[in-house]
């Protein structure tokens, strides 16, 4: 090493290392009595009971301030300061029935019905009366979500597009009649002729959901379907626990406490899992591809392959997102509907067409809509990514190599960017605040956690492992026969999760230094996808384990072809129930547990009309028509050939 990159780098650690200035006046811990002197961050009037008797109610969010000498309010001040783990206490969220709780500021009302303004006005000073004399601090209304005195009309009229969207359910439903009266009455023979029109009958699709999983080929796969459902399961808790910080929360206290307790970092935290959706998609897709001896031109089997892979997802997907941007806010009513899903559904009916292009995670990406398919556009777009890559370096030997340095490189940048930009690691992206804003305007989410780029690892490591896999087939080496191997892979499933769940800790407490946070953004996917990679091939290989066991059961394949549904699904249901709640909603782990089976028992529920009426049907309608195009084609080159 030179004398100058010496310098460098201790310069580097020296300024990753000191604690910058404000970090000394953060409060990390306050005694139960200090906490509840603060005043409280949500609260909700009765909402129901305030608009049936034409009281207004009102929503809002506050900014605090005070004089300069306010004790108080510099303890909520350098509370606040650890963004990590709580919530700014110098913003309230209210919502009051004016005429109720605040009667003594009532505007002197003229005999007309009272303007926004005014009501607006009469929000504000309400709040900031309440606060001078229970705190001494002022409020100022920052933002309103809305004023009202009646509850909505129920029987607005239907617009075009909700009329489409139940026309278009009505001819699902109808053609899955039909097709399933023809399926249960037509001879074998007619059935033959007929292949297409069978394509909605319900039988089928049942027949096709609850197959067996396919036989494994040279490698055991069973152990995927299992790692689908699991990794479902963690992104659902994750987004039980992330909806309701969305939402007005009961207690703040305790949610703040335990955010640095193990399971509760691992439940944050889980949102890396997403990686092994990344590994497996592109692992499938470099495996078909290497196992492919009919060699087709590059440029058609990437095209095929694609229209293939879109064919597959875009129906349900498109359904459940027009499905979001019409019926959806008329399926509830609640204090918190409007800035939940009314809000959703408007950015839904602006910004659907990005969703069509699967861009949805570059193109506006400060505005959600269905915020869990950011993956469904990163996939598509690595996935377009890796196909290329593998057709590129299809039969050449230094393709692993290839690889790896890539691998290497797409580290490299993100650490690049992350020290550029100030950009933070997963657990420190998952923060109160920012989850409240949906992460709006948040660069590290933009540009490390939703664009292809920074989930090339995961792709590129699912790559790897399949031209692992195939080298190691082509020199005839057996893996599992090495017993070091054997532990390795066993071993790399529990400590993939210790990652997930203790990688927070390698930074402390409170906000993290600049080149640590840098440097865990860039580590923390590579570790976790190479440890799931080394484990995955063992388990294809059949290095046998009480996990690996577990998760090949043959019980899994129907669940594992649902999660798709369940992924897009969830989170509009999860969002309707924590939208029509009446109270601030309590997390703790005994409310997150039971929500978190409810929602996805109610999502694999619902997810089964979705593949059976739209995903599994499209599929074979599309199979039935290439394969009667294909039929007509070489018939015909045939009659060429005869003549
Ligand atoms: C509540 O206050 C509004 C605004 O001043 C007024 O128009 C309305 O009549 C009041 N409702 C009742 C039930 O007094
Ligand atoms: C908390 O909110 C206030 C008011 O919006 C803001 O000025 C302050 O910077 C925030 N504090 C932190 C730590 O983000
Ligand atoms: C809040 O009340 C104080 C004192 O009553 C007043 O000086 C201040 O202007 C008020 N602030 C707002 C935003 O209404």
């Amino acid at each position: 090493m030179t004398p100058r990159a010496l310098i460098a780098l201790a310069a580097f650690l020296a300024v990753s290392c000191t604690a910058n200035d404000e970090q000394k006046d953060i409060i990390y811990q306050l005694s139960e009595e200090q906490y509840y002197e603060m005043p409280q961050l949500f609260h909700l009037d009765e909402y129901n009971g305030c608009l049936a008797t034409h009281n207004v109610y009102c929503l809002g969010s506050f900014e605090l301030s005070a004089d300069a000498n306010n004790k108080l309010f510099q303890t909520m001040q350098r509370y606040s300061a650890n963004w990590v783990d709580n919530f700014n206490h110098t913003r309230l969220h209210r919502g009051l029935c004016l005429n109720r709780s605040c009667s003594a500021q009532a505007p002197l009302s003229s005999a007309s019905l009272p303007l926004e303004h005014e009501l607006q006005a009469w929000f504000s000073s309400c709040v900031n009366a309440t606060m001078q004399t229970s705190y001494g601090l002022r409020a100022h209304l920052y933002h309103l979500e809305y004023c009202k005195s009646s509850t909505p009309n129920p029987s607005r009229p239907l617009t075009a597009s909700e009329k489409a969207f139940a026309a278009t359910v009505a001819a699902m439903l109808a053609l899955a009649v039909v097709s399933t009266t023809l399926d249960l009455t037509l001879s074998d023979h007619a059935r033959k002729g007929a292949g297409w029109t069978l394509s909605w009958s319900v039988r089928q699709s049942w027949k096709t959901l609850t197959a067996p999983p396919t036989a494994a080929g040279d490698c055991d796969l069973r152990i995927f379907d299992g790692l689908r459902v699991f990794c479902m399961f963690c992104v659902i808790i994750e987004h039980v626990c992330w909806l309701a910080t969305l939402s007005y929360v009961a207690d703040t206290r305790h949610y703040e406490q335990s955010r640095r307790a193990g399971d509760v970092m691992l439940m944050t935290n889980s949102t890396l899992v997403v990686q092994i959706f990344f590994i497996m998609s592109s692992f499938l897709l470099a495996h078909k591809l290497l196992q492919d001896r009919t060699y087709l031109p590059p440029i058609r089997t990437f095209f095929t392959t694609m229209v293939n892979r879109i064919i597959r997802l875009s129906p349900s997907y498109f359904l459940v997102v027009w499905f979001a941007s019409s019926w959806w806010e008329r399926l509830g009513s609640g204090p918190q509907w409007a800035p939940l899903v009314t809000t959703e559904a408007q950015i839904c009916r602006q910004k659907w067409w990005t969703h069509l292009l699967y861009l949805n995670n570059v193109l506006h990406p400060d505005d959600k809509c269905l915020i869990q398919t950011w993956y469904l556009a990163a996939d598509t777009q690595l996935y377009a990514a890796a196909l290329a890559l593998t057709l590129l370096l299809r039969n050449r030997k230094w393709a692993t190599v290839a690889l790896g340095t890539l691998l290497v490189i797409a580290t490299g940048v993100t650490f690049g960017l992350a020290y550029t930009w100030h950009l933070v690691p997963t657990y420190f992206v998952h923060r109160p605040e920012s989850i409240r804003a949906t992460y709006h305007g948040d660069a590290s989410f933009n540009v490390l956690y939703q664009s292809p780029l920074g989930n090339a690892v995961g792709a590129l490591c699912g790559l790897l492992l399949a031209h692992a896999h195939h080298a190691l087939r082509r020199a005839g080496l057996r893996p599992e026969e090495c017993q070091i191997f054997r532990w390795v892979s066993v071993l790399a499933a529990p400590f993939a999760l210790w990652w997930v769940a203790l990688s927070p800790l390698l930074l402390p407490v409170g906000p993290p230094s600049r080149g640590g946070a840098a440097a865990l953004a860039a580590f923390e996917r590579p570790v976790f996808a190479l440890l799931v990679a080394v484990a995955l091939l063992g388990a294809m290989n059949g290095v046998r384990s009480p996990w690996c066991t577990w998760m090949s059961g043959r019980g899994w394949a129907m669940f594992a072809r649902l999660s798709f549904g369940a992924l897009l699904l969830h989170m509009p249901l999860n969002k309707a129930l924590l939208a029509a709640k009446l109270a601030p909603a309590q997390i703790d782990r005994r409310n997150a547990i039971f929500e978190w089976f409810g929602v996805a028992a109610v999502s694999y529920a619902a997810s089964l009309p979705l593949a059976l009426l739209v995903e599994l049907p499209v599929m074979r309608l599309h199979r039935e028509l290439t394969r009667l195009i294909h039929t007509n084609k070489t018939s015909q080159t045939v009659g060429i050939n005869i003549r």
